[in-house]
């Protein structure tokens, strides 16, 4: 178990301690080295649900501003292209045009208040 561990806090990307992104907020991250796709994070008290930063509906990223992918009432993730709008804990599409399908759910884990995510997350 502690080997185990000690090969996640190797191998696996921090992407940020959890208290950056402010509860109830969401944040934009970079494409892992060697990537062109990047994940977003959503939080909800300790928990952050993770996401590549593909739309469904046609694999553009959600945001046109930086940390920008929540509906005016936080409730929702928004694509900004064409309004579709998911759940934040399951990715699923909710209504737009890409309704049923989901976004690309990223394990994650959480350590230490660090949020890491597998170093293939994105690629
Ligand atoms: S690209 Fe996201 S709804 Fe069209």
């Amino acid at each position: 178990m502690a080997r185990g561990r000690k090969l996640i806090e190797q191998e696996w990307r921090a992407l940020c301690r959890v208290e950056e992104i402010e509860d109830g907020e969401s944040k934009g991250f970079p494409p892992a080295p060697g990537g062109f796709t990047g994940l977003f994070g959503v939080r909800k008290g300790e928990k952050v649900y993770v996401y590549v930063n593909a739309c469904p509906h046609i694999g553009v990223p959600l945001n046109w501003r930086d940390d920008d992918f929540l509906t005016l009432d936080k409730i929702r993730i928004i694509c900004a292209s064409h309004g579709a709008e998911f759940k934040i804990a399951t990715g699923e599409c909710l209504h737009g045009p890409c309704a049923g399908e989901h976004l690309e759910a990223v394990t994650v884990d959480i350590r230490d208040g660090v949020v890491y995510v597998p170093p293939d997350a994105g690629l």
